[in-house]
């Protein structure tokens, strides 16, 4: 989380062609090359086994940027800039000669960062074909981007082969929810003010609850995510991150690794959840048809690419996870997470303890409730909700519950929210590896996981339906309401 001039890098993307590198990538790399945050030397090298020129990859990059930026935000002056820093190398990822075209494209006074915008079979070749052609040396790095495997024993085998090559102070596994600036704000929020750092445990807090929600269906990505599934694709990375950032101890400094044995910690203290009790603490779904936003929307069995035979994936999981630890010890974290629901919305909610006597009218027992709502995605920003009397003349003491509200676009509505993309990327040059992912935390991450995924088989459950637009099946309300607790709406 360095923000001064970094030292001259060669990025080389790897699969530049791919939809994450147009989408997301270039674009991102762009704002950083706008914001002036790039160092002036740095070069972007697209690599990919596209037939391309030079002129047909640039092209190509300014087509997605004209696509994919807000109108106006690309002046000529900034294109040129930018596009003065692309190359292209025509690359077969199993060809160790190829990997000779790039090595003619770097300098030995640049740092070169790797970053494997590639499905992880072919990781392997790519380490093994840069160590052939002598492209590795002491300070290059690679960046990593998920899926890193489909259970511990497949990250496993992607974690061994890396590390083959590369130290693991160099090597960057994407998390993209830690680049989103709202995540980061969590570590400010939490240990720069002592109002919240000091009530943070189960003496304050009743329970947590993160919900990840998407209105999107599976936009043709059917045949990988039928063998994904939400757990692997949401929680395993995205949900269990949010939820170490909340539950960890104050880290001693604010440097990568003190941050991640912090996460680490949570990560094994998560209390297993295994078919003794599988049943009551997780839930999974899948949408049938629906509607979002007044559009109609068709099951997940109808999507295109979909198979003729049911399929018993899930598209939304809720889940009711407990942390052994003396911090945590009695407080519930519900997690949630679905394709097609009704908003788009990111969401850390934490709740705290009602008074332990109450003195006021019992039938307003209900409005007496301090929450801390921390919105990531959209409209990041936070929320205090505090118990007031009601202005005016009354009988009694009429409670009201207001929001204390922190609107980070409204703070400063000159400067953008930047994509988490950009964040990373930048640390990923600066070689910061605090918002990147540990191989301890993967494995640790997995090894939670598959239980519970083995969980599920082991109890035969089949996945409950819940039409698109809603928050899920049943099932899930039940999951919280038998607490005497409900999802904050
Ligand atoms: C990705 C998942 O990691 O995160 C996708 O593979 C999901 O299925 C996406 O749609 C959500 O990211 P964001 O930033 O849009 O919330």
């Amino acid at each position: 989380m360095n923000d001064a001039m970094h030292q001259a890098c060669d990025f080389v993307l790897f699969g530049a062609k791919g939809d994450l590198a147009m989408r997301k990538l270039f674009p991102a790399l762009f704002q950083l090359d706008k914001a002036k945050l790039l160092n002036p030397e740095s070069k972007i090298i697209g690599v990919a086994r596209a037939d391309w020129d030079q002129a047909a990859f640039v092209e190509a990059v300014e087509a997605t940027l004209v696509r994919f930026l807000e109108p106006g935000e690309m002046s000529s002056e900034d294109w040129q800039r930018f596009s003065a820093r692309l190359d292209y190398v025509q690359v077969d990822m199993t060809s160790a000669d190829d990997f000779k075209k790039i090595k003619a494209k770097l300098d030995d006074s640049r740092i070169m960062v790797n970053y494997l915008a590639t499905p992880p079979a072919v990781f392997g070749d790519i380490c093994k074909n840069l160590s052939s052609a002598e492209l590795i040396n002491e300070t290059t790095r690679i960046v990593l981007e998920k899926p890193i495997g489909h259970d511990l024993a497949s990250s496993k085998v992607i974690n061994d082969t890396v590390a083959q090559y590369f130290n693991e102070n160099r090597i960057y596994r994407i998390d993209h929810y830690l680049g989103k600036d709202t995540v980061q704000n969590l570590i400010a929020l939490r240990f720069a003010n002592n109002l919240f750092g000091s009530q943070w445990n189960n003496s304050a807090i009743d329970h947590v609850q993160i919900t990840v929600s998407e209105t999107v269906g599976l936009e043709g990505r059917w045949s990988y995510y039928d063998k994904v599934g939400q757990m692997r694709d949401m929680v395993q990375n995205h949900l269990l991150q949010l939820l170490c950032m909340v539950a960890m101890n104050p880290p001693s400094k604010l440097d990568a690794d003190s941050i991640r044995d912090e996460k680490v910690r949570i990560l094994k203290a998560l209390h297993p959840i295994n078919s003794s009790n599988v049943t009551k603490r997780a839930v999974r779904g899948q949408y049938t048809a629906g509607s979002i936003g007044g559009q109609a929307v068709v099951g997940y069995g109808e999507e295109e690419g979909s198979a003729a035979t049911k399929s018993n994936t899930e598209t939304f999981v809720s889940l009711r996870v407990n942390v052994d630890n003396w911090r945590w010890a009695g407080v519930p974290f519900y997690l949630r997470t679905g394709k097609r629901m009704p908003q788009k919305m990111t969401e850390i909610v934490v709740v705290y303890k009602n008074n332990p006597h109450f003195i006021f009218d019992p039938k307003q027992r209900d409005i007496v409730n301090n929450r801390l709502v921390i919105r990531l995605q959209p409209d990041e920003g936070i929320r205090l909700h505090v118990v007031t009397k009601q202005l005016g003349m009354h009988q009694g003491m009429d409670l009201q519950n207001r929001a204390l509200n922190l609107d980070f676009s409204e703070s400063d509505p000159n400067q953008r929210t930047p994509d988490a993309y950009e964040r990373l990327l930048l640390e990923s040059m600066v070689g910061d590896q605090s918002l990147f992912v540990r191989r301890d935390e993967i494995e640790a991450s997995w090894a939670w996981c598959d239980e519970l995924i083995q969980a599920w088989k082991d109890v035969g459950d089949e996945v409950k339906p819940y039409n698109a637009g809603t928050w899920g099946p049943i099932g899930s309300i039940a999951l919280i309401e038998r607490d005497g607790r409900s999802w904050h709406e």
